[in-house]
């Protein structure tokens, strides 16, 4: 399961997030997008279809028992969609209980790979959706507020983490006090704050550097005009890790691409329209180094 993230809209979450769908089901059997952006659903334009009678909305009012029932067929063979269109106003904001429960289900879901479409910000509810995953990407496009959102993004979606890890009460009693003196100790990145709860706790600086080490998204850079602007994939990744002091994998870059517009306004999945595109081909290169990836961690 893949979460395509990168707190700023418009930097082409959705429109990756419904052709990587398209190029996964070429070579699996059963492809899932999950629209996770609750409050601006729009997985169904990208890929062609009017908005479905059935989504998240009937499954979250009870009217449908599992989110599987909801899944419906979109114009591509073995691909399906889990549309959040159409549902009440108060469907963007799921109580926990609500969210736990769409979680579940979609770890239930029957399909050999699922692609969670990500909404914009940095929302405890966005943030979960992200770190639910098995595997978080996060889009960035060249440009000085994709880029400080993306690092935001990041740096909420860690703590976030610790947060949601639950720790023993030991480990949480010192994390919670070195927080509490973040300014007074200096701390400026989760890094220093790792080194900190180490100094005074070896099994509390275990746990956070344990959980550093497994938080591991991979950067994706969009619109790609230049080869400079390719390389902000991997300053970004050394930048983070000397901020997190993890490693982050940079998965490489998607061109930009007039004819993304022009698929759009034609209303089918770009893959199918123009899959020789630049967009299409950085797009199948992706799904390719993600699905590789995933067999290397599944060895683990
Ligand atoms: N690689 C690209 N080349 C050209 N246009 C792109 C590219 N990626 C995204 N866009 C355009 O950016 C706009 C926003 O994309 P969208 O996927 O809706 O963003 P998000 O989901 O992050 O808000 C769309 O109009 C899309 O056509
Ligand atoms: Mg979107």
């Amino acid at each position: 399961m893949w979460a395509v993230g990168g707190g700023k809209g418009g930097v082409g979450k959705s429109v990756i997030s419904a052709n990587l769908g398209v190029a996964l089901a070429r070579s699996s059997q059963q492809v899932v997008v999950f629209d996770a952006d609750l409050g601006g659903a729009n997985l169904h334009t990208l890929l062609g279809m009017s908005e479905p009678r059935l989504g998240l909305a009937d499954f979250l009012s009870r009217e449908v028992a599992t989110l599987q029932e909801v899944r419906v067929p979109t114009p591509v063979e073995g691909l399906s969609l889990i549309s959040s269109t159409g549902g009440p106003l108060d469907m963007a904001n799921p109580k926990s209980a609500q969210k736990e429960k769409i979680f579940r289900h979609l770890a239930a879901l029957d399909a050999d790979h699922v692609v969670l479409d990500i909404g914009a910000g940095s929302a405890f509810n966005t943030l979960d959706f992200f770190l639910f995953a098995d595997r978080g990407i996060l889009v960035v496009v060249p440009d000085p507020t994709s880029i400080e959102n993306a690092y935001h993004f990041l740096k909420a979606a860690f703590y976030r983490r610790l947060n949601r890890a639950k720790p023993g009460e030991g480990v949480r009693e010192v994390v919670g006090r070195v927080m509490s003196e973040i300014k007074g100790r200096g701390i400026r990145s989760p890094r220093d704050l790792i080194d900190n709860v180490a100094e005074e706790d070896a099994i509390a600086g275990e746990f956070l550097a344990l959980q550093a080490r497994t938080f591991r998204p991979g950067i994706l850079v969009n619109r790609v005009r230049r080869p400079e602007d390719c390389r902000l994939g991997e300053q970004i990744g050394l930048a983070c890790r000397d901020y997190f002091g993890t490693e982050i994998d940079f998965l490489g870059c998607v061109d930009d691409d007039i004819f993304v517009n022009r698929s759009i306004l034609q209303r089918r999945p770009h893959l199918e329209l123009y899959p020789n595109s630049p967009f299409g081909r950085s797009i199948n290169a992706l799904a390719e180094g993600l699905l590789k990836r995933s067999e290397v961690s599944d060895d683990d």
